[in-house]
Order: structure tokens, then C-alpha cells, then sequence
């Protein structure tokens, strides 16, 4: 793209000149003679070279309605030798650099050059600034992986709508964290978010906590109270641990999904609300539909919008960009002086499998601080609660950590013919297999040519 560069200048010859070599060297050029004229084609000059001494209005009042209505474009002011002065005013008010008359050519495509060098420069600071704001965290929500940046962009559309949302990952992930996000960048953000943990609430409990009763509903009832989808009302209420929710509530929360409608133990009134329900769990709830104990309609109303938060093991490339952040967040609070993690300790946290997921990394952040003393966080101060998942060893009974099981049986079969010295009917044998069945994976798996 060419850039075009408006040159206001009333001395023609001297206009000619600059446009010609202007011109030659690869620019588009419009042209002024006065600061009005100019001023009327300004929007579309990536740059803007003027005269100080104009017939009207002067150079430094152009530059002062240029900066009002386009606070970005370069201005180069050209003023007469001498007049140093007048520079310097119009650098105070705004200009980008300034050419003293008579200048050469060359030192004039020097200027220009530089101008709009630092304008692009800016530019794309601006851009970067924007997209690392928008792309490696959200509302503190600190991610960069391609599944986080989906959840985020999935957050902003869905927050909008009341739409139910379904929160399904490993307990640490972050379910809580964006469960609030949803909601803050809802309609509802200025009404209330009520959080109900259905794991927490002893079943006997759960139904008058989840919708309130009625004085005398049962013996200890002295009086009527609310319950927590009543306070949600015009608000949002969030369901955690939706997988533990007994057969009964199951039924009377499909109810309030689809009419939104209950009432209070004890009581024969129905009441309306109006809530948002996202509701959030940490374990295979397609298990539990097969099992029976969870209801299939009530899944598929709370599924409206699934959200998969996957562990932390499997977005590695978000530990660094998590441990800094905990890092920032708690050192203060933690009296430590800790401003950076060493490239071993980094190494350290990235190798870890992480079975607690982001909250554990959090603590782990932590407890590290109190461990060091000095400025950079090193490997010796990071304690981890078990061993990092490496070898199959480690844990018989599973994958070794970032394993498929192609590759993990590839491994065994590599390891039988080794056993076998490459003979494949001994091979086969090891592996409990006939010799064609082992001829067969191993063509599959592009073992053998
Ligand atoms: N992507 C993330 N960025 C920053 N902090 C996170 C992130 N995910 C989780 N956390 C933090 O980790 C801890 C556990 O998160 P939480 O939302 O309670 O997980 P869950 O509800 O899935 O168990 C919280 O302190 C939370 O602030
Ligand atoms: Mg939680």
C-alpha cells in the first residue's frame, strides 16, 4: 500500500518540487496551498507536511485542528531558517519533527521516513497491546492455549443470552472462575449470583435450602425463608457439583428449567422466577445417564451450551503464562521479594502432570514463595505433591503422561521385538498374538513397510 502524504504549501514552485520527488520515491501525493484546502482532505493522508507561514490561518492552527479531528496522523511543520522558535511551538503543540528551510531532498525523505516509521511502530504497539489483553486473559482468567482462547471467545457470546450453561472439567480447572465471568459480562452482572454446591448439602437439607419453606413445614421451621433461587431471582444461579444432585431435586430443578417455577417446601403457591442457571461438574455425567442416576431430560437442558474445561496437562503451554501471573498476584501479599521463575523451575513446573489442575499450581506458586528467599524462583523451591507422572512405572495401572495408547502400544510392540530380536512369530507370541495378527498392526501402525 502506498502512502499518501498531504503537502500544504502556498509557494507553488517550491510544492511542485516536494510533489515531483515525492512522487518518484513512491508516495501518493494531495496537495494545498492554503490550510483550509488541506484541511478539507486531511482524513486520508498518512502524513502531513506543511508550511509554517500560510495566508490564513498559520501552520501551528492547522496542526491544532488536524490533532482535534485525527489525533494520530504524523505532522512535519517546515518553517523558515531562523525561526527556530516556531518549531519548537509547534513540537510543543503536537508535531511530529520539523524541517528548517531551505532542507535537501534527501533530508526531507529522512524525515518523512521516520515519521512514519514511529507511526507504525505505534500502530502496532496499539494492535499488540489490544490482542494481548484480549487473547492471554480474560477477567483474570490468564490462558493462551487454543482450548482457553475458544472458552473465551465462547464466554463472550454466551454471556449475552440466558441461555443454560454446562461447566464440565476436572475439579481446579477454573469451572468457578468462569462460571463468575459468564455472569459479569451478562445482563445480570448488577443482580445477584447466588452459588449452590450440591455435593456440600446433606439431601434432607438440599430442598429447602435450594427452595425455601414455609414456618411449620418441618418441626425447627419457626419461620418462612426464602431459598437460594428465590435470592437469585432477575440474578444468575450457579450449580456446582450438578452431578450430585439427588433423584427428587433432579426432578423439581428440570422443573424450574422449563417453566421456572417452584415452590417452598411446605407450601401449595407456585412461584415464578426469573433466573439464568449455569451449573458446572467434574464428573462424566454421560456415566451417570447410563448408570440411571442422573435424568437424561434434566442433562439435556442443562447441555444447552456444553463448555469442556480441559486439565491443565493437556494445555501445558499455559503454565508459564499461569505460574507469572500467581506469581504477580501473590508475591506481595506473601511479603516475597520473587519477580521471576528460572528457566529449570519453569522446566520443573511444566513437566508435572498436575492432577489438581490450576488450583494446585496456584498453591504450589505459593507455598514456593515462602521457600525462597532471593528474587528468582528456582527449581529446589518448588515442591511438588508427588512425583512427575513420567514413566509407566509411575502408575501401573495408566498411560505414561502425554501418551496415546497408539503410541503406547507401539512401545510394547517395539519392546517385544526387541525381547525377540526382531523375530516376529517369537514377537507375536510375547504379545499373546498369532503371527498375522501382529504383521497386521504393525502394517496399521506404518511399523513395516
Ligand atoms: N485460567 C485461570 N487463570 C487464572 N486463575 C485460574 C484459572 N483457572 C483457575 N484459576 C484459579 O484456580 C483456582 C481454582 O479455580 P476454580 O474456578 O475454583 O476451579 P473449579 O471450580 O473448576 O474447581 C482458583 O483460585 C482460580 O482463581
Ligand atoms: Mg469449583
Amino acid at each position: 500500500m502506498k502512502k499518501r502524504i498531504l503537502v500544504v504549501e502556498d509557494e507553488e514552485k517550491l510544492r511542485r518540487v516536494i510533489e515531483l520527488h515525492l512522487l518518484s520515491t513512491g508516495f501518493d501525493v494531495d496537495k494545498a496551498a492554503t490550510a483550509e484546502e488541506g484541511l478539507k482532505i486531511v482524513d486520508r493522508a498518512d502524513l502531513v507536511l506543511t508550511d509554517f507561514k500560510l495566508p490564513n490561518m498559520d501552520g501551528l492552527q492547522l496542526l491544532g485542528l488536524i490533532r482535534r479531528q485525527n489525533a494520530q496522523v504524523p505532522v512535519v511543520i517546515m518553517t523558515a531558517f531562523g525561526s527556530i522558535e516556531t518549531a519548537v511551538e509547534s513540537m510543543k503543540a503536537g508535531a511530529t519533527d520539523f524541517l528548517l528551510k531551505p532542507f535537501s531532498l534527501d533530508h526531507l525523505m529522512q524525515v518523512i521516513g521516520k515519521a512514519l516509521e514511529v507511526r507504525e511502530l505505534r500502530d502496532e504497539n496499539q494492535k499488540l497491546k489490544a490482542e494481548l489483553g484480549r487473547r492471554y486473559e480474560f477477567d483474570n482468567i490468564v490462558g493462551r492455549s487454543e482450548n482457553m482462547q475458544e472458552i473465551f471467545a465462547a464466554i463472550e457470546r454466551v454471556a449475552p443470552t440466558r441461555a443454560t450453561v454446562l461447566l464440565a472439567g476436572e475439579s481446579g480447572v477454573g469451572k468457578d472462575l468462569i462460571a463468575r465471568a459468564i455472569h459479569f459480562h451478562s445482563p445480570r452482572r448488577d443482580r445477584p449470583l447466588v452459588k449452590i454446591n450440591c455435593s456440600a448439602l446433606p439431601e434432607n437439607l438440599m430442598e429447602s435450602e435450594l427452595f425455601g419453606y414455609e414456618k411449620g413445614a418441618f418441626t425447627g421451621a419457626n419461620t418462612s425463608k426464602p431459598g437460594k433461587f428465590e435470592q437469585a431471582d432477575t440474578g444468575t444461579v450457579f450449580l456446582d457439583e450438578i452431578g450430585d444432585v439427588p433423584a427428587n431435586i433432579q426432578v423439581k430443578l428440570l422443573r424450574i428449567l422449563q417453566e421456572r417455577e417452584f415452590e417452598r417446601l411446605g407450601s401449595n403457591v407456585t412461584r415464578h422466577i426469573d433466573v439464568r442457571v449455569i451449573a458446572a461438574t467434574n464428573k462424566e455425567l454421560r456415566a451417570a445417564l447410563e448408570q440411571g442416576t442422573f435424568r437424561e431430560d434434566l442433562y439435556y437442558r442443562l447441555n444447552v451450551v456444553p463448555l469442556n474445561i480441559p486439565p491443565l496437562r493437556e494445555r501445558k503451554g499455559d503454565i508459564p503464562f499461569l505460574a507469572n501471573h500467581f506469581l504477580r498476584k501473590l508475591a506481595p501479599d506473601a511479603g516475597s521479594r520473587v519477580e521471576s521463575i528460572s528457566d529449570a523451575a519453569m522446566e520443573k513446573l511444566i513437566a508435572y502432570h498436575w492432577p489438581g489442575n490450576v488450583r494446585e499450581l496456584e498453591n504450589v506458586i505459593e507455598r514456593s514463595l515462602v521457600m525462597c528467599a532471593g528474587t528468582r524462583l528456582e527449581a529446589a523451591d518448588i515442591k511438588l505433591e508427588s512425583a512427575p507422572r513420567k514413566t509407566p512405572q509411575g502408575d501401573p495401572h495408566f498411560l505414561p503422561e502425554g501418551m496415546s495408547l497408539d503410541e503406547y502400544e507401539k512401545d510394547i510392540i517395539r519392546e517385544a521385538l526387541r525381547r525377540a530380536d526382531g523375530n516376529k512369530s517369537q514377537a507375536a507370541r510375547l504379545l499373546g498374538l498369532t503371527r498375522n495378527a501382529l504383521r497386521y498392526r504393525l502394517t496399521q501402525m506404518g511399523m513395516e513397510a
